[in-house]
């Protein structure tokens, strides 16, 4: 019913505009007075998280995204080898795992059977299984050591969005728990990180207050067939997080690609006229990969690309390679997909309302897959 919907006319994007507050909530309680995690919940004992060799993270869909892009959060602060793999493929090729190796399987529903499947397989072979679920009382967190529960609230639309920024909060405090626990070169960052995890709701709540140009374009650009994501470092899951919203959603052909192999392939797709968005890194710290994508920008521009740029406020390097510029707030580049993924869920949302398509319940797909 519209009360049910919060007077939006459909759920994603009420569940969409809920994200600072799901955000905020999944943070809540986890930070103390002095800027440190306490991760109680997180049952297992220190001196076993001490001892982890290999982390190895198992999901499907956007879940299996935000762990993407937890890798990269994981490696750097806790420089533990973190694999991650699609739980469908993970206990078919006789994964690596041991007493030693830390399972850690993300699941929005908590029902998933492929990413069920795949921590019992864990768990037979020895491995600690934390689960990273939204759902109370589910049957994943039931069957792991340990859970850590995002604050998301319920979510309907069968495309996830809060669940996914929710996801990836909780896969930071994990790395930087971790971090914290076993002590790291990077204390003082992780500090810092906290500091700026605890005002990204705010950052998420600016994004949503801008984003009806990215509606208009979308509008601009329902009667294309394909559009393709690019992106580096962490936007590359983001890349691929965009493209899969529009396979829902405007159940248009969309591709996300490492915007560094776009010579090794991709580039041979592009056509004129042809969207692409591209999401560029913070132009500080890593700015060799921020000037690496603006050369990409100006390479498929000059081949006929709509180019549709994701940038931070105050990088001006991109506005003479961007047919369309969508800013999002600095913050430091592992923190930018909280910020980068909202207009790339709007964007698909609003496709999909353009092209007369059902957003909430999207042909063929289900909330929760029970079945492998
Ligand atoms: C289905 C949903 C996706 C979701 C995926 C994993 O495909 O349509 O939105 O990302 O399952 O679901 P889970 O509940 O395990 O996060």
């Amino acid at each position: 019913s519209a009360a049910e919907k919060g007077g939006y006319d459909y759920f994603m994007l009420k569940e969409i505009a809920e994200q600072p507050k799901a955000v905020a909530d999944t943070l809540l309680g986890r930070i103390d007075a002095a800027g440190l995690l306490s991760l109680d919940e997180v049952r297992i004992p220190v001196h076993e998280l001490r001892e982890i060799d290999k982390v190895v993270i198992v999901a499907c869909g956007t879940a299996f995204h935000a762990g993407l892009i937890a890798k990269y959060a994981i490696e750097h602060w806790t420089r533990i080898p973190c694999e991650v793999e699609l739980a469908s493929e993970f206990r078919y090729r006789d994964p690596i795992l041991g007493a030693r190796s830390l399972v850690i399987a993300i699941s929005q529903s908590g029902e998933t059977m492929d990413t069920l499947m795949a921590l019992r397989h864990a768990r037979e072979q020895g491995s600690k299984v934390l689960a990273i679920c939204n759902t109370n009382g589910s049957t994943i967190p039931r069957e792991s050591d340990a859970v850590l529960y995002t604050h998301a609230g319920p979510e309907v639309a069968v495309a996830s969005t809060k669940a996914f920024l929710t996801q990836l909060v909780a896969c930071y405090l994990v790395a930087l728990y971790l971090g914290q626990v076993r002590g790291t070169k990077w204390g003082d960052e992780i500090q810092a990180v906290i500091r700026d995890l605890s005002q990204i709701s705010g950052e998420v709540e600016r994004v949503l207050e801008t984003m009806e140009p990215v509606r208009e374009l979308a509008r601009s650009v329902a009667s294309k067939n394909t559009v393709l994501f690019l992106g580096r470092h962490v936007g590359y899951p983001v890349a691929l997080e965009g493209a899969l919203k529009l396979k829902e959603l405007a159940y248009m052909h969309a591709e996300g690609f490492a915007a560094g192999e776009l010579k090794h392939g991709p580039i041979a797709l592009i056509e004129e006229g042809m969207p692409v968005v591209v999401v560029v890194p913070s132009s500080r710290g890593r700015s060799v990969l921020h000037d690496k994508i603006v050369s990409n920008i100006q390479e498929i521009r000059a081949r006929g690309a709509m180019t549709i740029v994701i940038a931070e406020e105050g990088d001006e390097t991109v506005v003479p390679y961007a047919d369309h510029l969508i800013r999002i707030p600095a913050t430091p580049t592992l923190l930018q997909p909280l910020v980068a993924t909202v207009p790339l869920q709007v964007f698909a949302c609003e496709l999909a309302t353009a092209r007369g398509n059902e957003v909430d319940q999207p042909r063929n797909l289900a909330k929760s897959v029970t079945v492998e």
